[in-house]
């Protein structure tokens, strides 16, 4: 009984409290205020040191014995038709992979599909299935990017495929850094790819260790969305160069085949995460740290003074006068030409 007596004395107290008009409610709520920030921050640093070993020791041995091997796996990659999806095609032909491939664009893409209409989904899975008999690898690349500042959106439904699109669903889903980047003209893509990682991340916490998730977020790489193929307000799919160099600005692209190459790499390593290029984690810290900092500088470098054009943005002027796009953009971006299916 001894052992129990402080709980019981506790207890008799809070009971004697509440007897009085204490309102328990309101004092473990106060309580929790005060102490559970301090004993969790507390918690975290004794379990830092343990936690960052193991996962140095992971990062160490994982490619050393866990390398799936990808030839003979069936690959359903859903945005194939160009871009990222398309080099993830060649990427897993190269291992060996069996492939199903789909987006809208007839003319180059054998099983069409639009991956925001659910039908759609269900017939590219079952086309593997029935095909192949058996799915290993889902990949979804499929996404499109909406630009405009949200005063500027008359009729918000015209940005819904940016929605139905990015988000749809071992999993390899392509994400983006955008999803913790905050870049303006942007909302609907920043919110859809922030949506596509808390599901994933949430349905890990379900599924557990069954089926592999691999969260990847891209930085800025080469495809037909740097070529400046945007979403525009009016509801319309346009390439736009002029606003491409205003987002983008000096930022050096990746080429695509690296990106390709690297995801499938953290794929079949059955990596949670990956950041292509991996130098895009160091802005990392300070959206973790300084959130108003990062806010500042893209508002500061991606939007014009008040009343003057997108297109006088510092972003855009600082690439013009450095003449720098032709050393940090691969070549193919600088043609707007796209592909039409
Ligand atoms: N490029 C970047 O800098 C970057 C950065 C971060 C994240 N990402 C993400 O990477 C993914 C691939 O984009 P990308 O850069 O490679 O651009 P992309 O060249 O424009 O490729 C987009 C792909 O998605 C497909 N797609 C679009 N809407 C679709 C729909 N409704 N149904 C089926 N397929 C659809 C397109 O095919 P169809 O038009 O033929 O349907 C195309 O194959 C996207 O999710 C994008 O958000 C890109």
């Amino acid at each position: 009984m001894g052992f129990f007596s402080p709980v019981l004395d506790t207890l008799t107290l809070i009971k004697n409290l509440w007897s009085s008009g204490f309102d328990p409610v309101n004092f473990i709520q106060n309580s929790l205020n005060t102490f559970l920030p301090r004993l969790s921050l507390y918690a975290l640093f004794a379990a830092l040191p343990p936690y960052l070993a193991y996962k140095f020791i992971r990062f160490i041995i994982t490619p050393l014995l866990y390398k799936e091997n990808l030839s003979g796996k069936i690959v359903l990659i859903a945005g194939a038709s160009s871009g990222i999806g398309e080099h993830l095609a060649y990427e897993y032909a190269r291992r060996g992979s069996c492939l199903v491939i789909g987006a809208r664009r007839e003319k180059i893409i054998p099983v069409t599909a639009d991956v925001s209409k659910v039908e759609d989904c269900q017939r590219l899975v079952e086309t593997a299935i029935q095909h192949f008999g058996r799915l290993d690898h889902l990949v979804n690349v499929a996404g499109i990017a909406p630009l405009g500042l949200l005063e500027e959106l008359d009729v918000v439904s015209n940005f819904t495929p940016s929605m139905d699109i990015n988000f749809w669903g071992r999993i390899v889903q392509i994400a983006s850094s955008a999803s913790w980047l905050h870049v303006p003209r942007f909302s609907f893509y920043c919110a859809s790819k922030a949506a596509v990682v808390s599901f994933f991340e949430t349905l890990r916490v379900e599924i557990g260790s069954d089926v592999g998730i691999t969260v990847v977020n891209p930085g800025v790489i080469e495809s037909e969305m740097t070529k400046g193929k945007f979403l525009m307000t009016d509801g319309e799919v346009r390439v736009d160069q002029e606003m491409r160099d205003v987002q983008t600005s000096v930022i050096p692209v990746t080429p695509v085949g690296s990106c390709a190459k690297a995801i499938v790499d953290s794929a079949s390593r059955g990596d949670r995460y990956l950041t292509t290029p991996s130098w895009m984690r160091s802005a990392f810290p300070y959206r973790v740290f300084s959130p108003e900092i990062l806010e500042r500088v893209n508002r500061w470098f991606l939007l014009p003074p008040p009343g003057r054009p997108a297109t006088e943005a510092l972003s855009k002027t600082v690439l013009d006068i450095s003449g720098l796009k032709e050393v940090l953009y691969p070549p193919s971006l600088l043609s707007p030409d796209i592909k039409v299916g």
